[in-house]
């Protein structure tokens, strides 16, 4: 079901679903204005205010949020497709869950916001269930209750199942969008990194999506039965981590990459359901909201390398996958690692297929996340190049495709300088600016030349 906030008439307050006045069909579009029915003004989308209404939550407790009207209903009977506006039935089934009790397992749990409250879709949403249409609370809460009645080890698999299509799926946070070309909405999850809410939220069939997942899991249980490995894992911070000295072989780590995405935040909708959430105070991050900036997330990433230099063995190596736009973040990461008694041996761009979302919007992001490779071994750095000579010669060797791929060039420049033991001292931005002006200057001669 395609859900649709309401827009109300800055001019004679008049209320249109966003759906009513802006989506046109054949071909699918959605307009920026549209004209009132009540008072024939045309109207900027933009413009207008969202409705809000005051009602009962699904645990019965007053609250001032969006207004939302279902817009559109797709279903499939048999193996054909098809979708409709709403019917008398729908919003009688509507009425009918707004008087259902809540199955025992429904978590009546407060949210804690950081750095991810908007002012605009957040209004109202205070706790879990603000996030879901009472009908996917009830089905989420429904599964938990039935996983509940299995012996521990399949009810935890399970719990796994309905949790990694929980986030993405189940929530208001799931979405249509418009792409060209396409006769109808695509049908698209949530966006990751932020609690995104948009004007045309959906409510999926949790059942159906649960049911289609499994099938990934069951092809790995496929793969991994009869394995004779074993896997530990240990939910504890990496700063102490209970592991013995110099028992390990091999590190591969993906820390957090300073501000880039709230986790602890943005993993409550998941976490609730489990009971636990993420102990704020131990998690690595640049936050203002945990009152963390880049000298605290700093010195805790200092403790992870310590605690994984204590843990590995003394031949041992340890990779380190990260990014920033952010010369002082990765001044952090390469003082946090150096006190640690680590240095780097070699660097690499690790070439991921699809970037996330946050590297596609953000305004200054990179691509392609560098690779480090660390090791306890003392190497001999003689001091030379800058790293503003290391960046130029960097945009050099790349010649005009200098601007094809400025963002990978960045990792690349990046990983030049950690090798070399060099200071990070220019931001994504500065690079960019200068890998522009090279090319501007005429053809780049090869560094070698
Ligand atoms: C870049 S993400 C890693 C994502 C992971 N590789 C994956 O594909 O799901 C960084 C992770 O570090 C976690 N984290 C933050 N502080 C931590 C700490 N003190 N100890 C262990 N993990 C921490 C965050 O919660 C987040 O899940």
């Amino acid at each position: 079901m395609i859900w649709s906030e309401m827009l109300v008439c800055p001019h004679c307050g008049n209320e249109v679903s966003l759906w009513d006045a802006s989506v046109k069909t054949k071909p699918l579009s959605m307009s920026d204005t549209f004209r009132c029915k009540s008072c024939r003004t045309q109207v900027p989308v933009g413009a207008c205010e969202r409705a809000l209404e005051s009602s009962l939550d699904a645990f019965g407790r007053k609250q001032l949020t969006k207004k939302r009207v279902i817009a559109r209903v797709h279903g499939r009977t048999g193996s054909a497709k098809w979708q409709r506006p709403p019917t008398p039935e729908d919003h009688a089934v509507l009425a009918r869950i707004a008087k259902a009790k809540l199955p025992k397992s429904a978590p009546n749990a407060d949210l804690v916001w950081g750095e991810l409250r908007r002012t605009g879709y957040h209004v109202g949403i205070e706790k879990l269930h603000h996030f879901y249409t009472k009908r996917n609370f009830i089905a989420m809460a429904t599964l938990f209750d039935l996983a509940a009645d299995f012996p521990e080890h399949v009810r935890d698999a399970l719990r796994l199942l309905v949790l990694s299509y929980n986030s993405s799926h189940s929530t208001l946070m799931t979405r249509v969008v418009l792409k060209k070309g396409q006769s109808d909405f695509v049908l698209t999850g949530s966006q990751s990194g932020v609690l995104y809410i948009s004007g045309l939220p959906v409510e999926k069939n949790i059942l159906e999506g649960v049911r289609r997942k499994s099938k990934a899991f069951i092809d790995s249980f496929h793969l991994l039965h009869g394995s004779r490995s074993t896997v530990v894992v240990h939910n504890s911070t990496s700063e102490s981590m209970p592991l013995k000295p110099h028992s390990v072989d091999y590190v591969f780590t993906d820390p957090p990459f300073g501000a880039y995405i709230p986790y602890a935040e943005l993993n409550q909708i998941n976490e609730h359901w489990l009971g636990k959430t993420t102990d704020r105070a131990r998690e690595v991050i640049v936050s203002p909201s945990q009152s963390k900036g880049v000298l605290e997330y700093g010195a805790m990433m200092a403790s992870v390398f310590k605690d994984i230099s204590r843990v590995l063995k003394p031949e041992g190596l340890a990779t380190v996958v990260f990014h920033s736009a952010h010369s002082e973040v990765w001044r952090a990461l390469a003082q946090a690692y150096a006190t640690a008694g680590f240095t780097v041996e070699a660097t690499s761009v690790l070439d991921k297929i699809q970037a996330s979302f946050k590297q596609v919007v953000s305004t200054v992001s990179v691509k392609g996340d560098p690779l480090l490779l660390l090791s306890k071994r003392r190497l001999d750095r003689a001091v030379g190049k800058t790293s503003s000579k290391i960046a130029a010669e960097v945009i050099r060797d790349a010649g005009n495709g200098s601007l094809s791929d400025p963002q990978l060039l960045y990792s690349q420049f990046v990983g030049k300088c950690l090798q070399l033991g060099r200071d990070i001292e220019m931001d994504a931005k500065a690079f960019y600016a200068l890998a522009r002006a090279e090319a501007s200057s005429g053809p780049m001669p090869s560094a070698d030349r």
